[in-house]
């Protein structure tokens, strides 16, 4: 099942709004006979791969598999069919799929057919692979990684709003590879003007992010990078319904202007969540600046966190730090986090946390 976990996390950015899934075939005998992942939305799934590369060595053996197999035609004909023909004698399952058209129902199904069903092998890991499908699911909104880049002293940029380089090249061609993966990378009006920014992956990744600013007065420069290339790949801005009027010139351009209600500028990061989890975006990436993950991180929204640390010291109380807004009055008021993990790179360092259970 470890095996199967870590195929199916090669799906990321390639399967959403899907779940990923990996699946590992075993023959009577215990021999590894096939292996495989969900790879793309709308492609076949894990088992299918797993089961025909296992062929006839299948009959009489085992199949692990990350998520409960489907039982509906979806894009794809039921997995539970393809299992059955296979002449599998036992199905290893992590985790059950809330999927409303699936739901146990594909358990259901293979016990019937006389199948040996185990459910709940590495659960918990299963979850975790799967929090942001599992967060769309239950709660209509994607899932929201934060990233930014500090130096040692917990600076974004120096007391000049200068930022460019924060991080070393390592830390940025991770940057590019998770925005490769995301279905949207959002940053605040203060970010577009002082950097000008594209927001696309560089080399492109499995998945077009959507480019999203969130301005509040509807005052951002009429032509920038963004405006520029609205028509290359989708540019998305959230205002307030009252400002939208502001921003005829990026509608122009081929941006997407969504006025939200609201009596003042500040948009709630849960409107923006909804509108965006109607869109069946999966994975969003808040890249700042401190101002929007402010607000994120008032609204509880942050689920996750990629905080890259390099080397240096700006120094300078009104050079700004990584998360601005109201911030928690207490030390024990700090969310703490499920897990963490920490990479070097070079002489940065990667601290990856999620805060958010699955
Ligand atoms: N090192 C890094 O990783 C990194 C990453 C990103 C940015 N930066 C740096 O950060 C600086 C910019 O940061 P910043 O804090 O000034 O700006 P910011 O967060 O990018 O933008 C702030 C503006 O975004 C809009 N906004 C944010 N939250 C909103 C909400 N809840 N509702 C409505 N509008 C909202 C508001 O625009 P309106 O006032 O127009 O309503 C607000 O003034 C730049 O120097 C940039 O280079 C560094």
């Amino acid at each position: 099942m470890a095996r199967a976990l870590e195929l199916a996390a090669r799906g990321v950015g390639g399967v959403e709004p899907n779940p990923l899934v990996g699946a590992v075939v075993l023959d009577a005998a215990g021999r590894l006979v096939g292996e495989g992942w969900h790879q793309r939305f709308g492609g076949p799934h894990a088992e299918v791969f797993a089961l025909a590369a296992a062929g006839e060595s299948a009959r009489g053996g085992t199949l692990f598999v990350t998520l409960e197999p489907c039982c509906h035609h979806g894009q794809t004909p039921p997995c539970t069919d393809a299992v059955l023909a296979s002449g599998i004698a036992r199905v290893v399952v992590a985790m059950a799929d809330p999927f409303p058209r699936v739901n146990g129902g594909g358990l259901a199904i293979l016990r019937r057919a006389g199948l040996v069903v185990d459910v709940g092998v590495l659960e918990s890991q299963a979850r975790a692979l799967n929090a942001a499908y599992l967060t769309l699911l239950g709660t209509g909104r994607p899932w929201v990684l934060a990233k930014w880049a500090m130096t040692l002293d917990g600076k974004l940029a120096t007391r000049t709003g200068d930022s460019k380089w924060v991080s070393n090249a390592a830390c940025r061609a991770r940057v590019h590879d998770l925005r490769g993966r995301v279905d949207a990378v959002i940053v605040g009006r203060g970010t577009v003007a002082a950097d000008d920014p594209l927001l696309t992956a560089r080399p492109p990744g499995p998945r077009t992010p959507a480019r999203v600013v969130v301005c509040g007065s509807g005052d951002l420069p009429p032509a920038c990078q963004l405006t520029a290339t609205a028509r290359e790949s989708p540019v998305l801005v959230y205002t307030s319904a009252a400002n939208a009027g502001k921003l005829a010139a990026w509608a122009a351009a081929g941006a997407e202007v969504v006025g939200l209600p609201g009596g003042d500028n500040a948009l709630s990061p849960a409107a923006i969540l909804d509108d965006l989890g109607r869109r069946r975006f999966t994975r969003v990436l808040v890249e700042g600046g401190a101002k929007l993950l402010g607000a994120f991180h008032d609204a509880g929204a942050i689920d996750e966190t990629w905080a890259f640390v390099a080397p240096k010291l700006f120094g300078g109380l009104a050079a700004p730090g990584p998360v601005g807004g109201r911030g928690v009055a207490a030390v024990t008021d700090a969310r703490p986090p499920v897990s963490t993990a920490v990479e070097i790179l070079g002489d940065n360092v990667l601290i990856r946390s999620v805060f958010t259970a699955s």
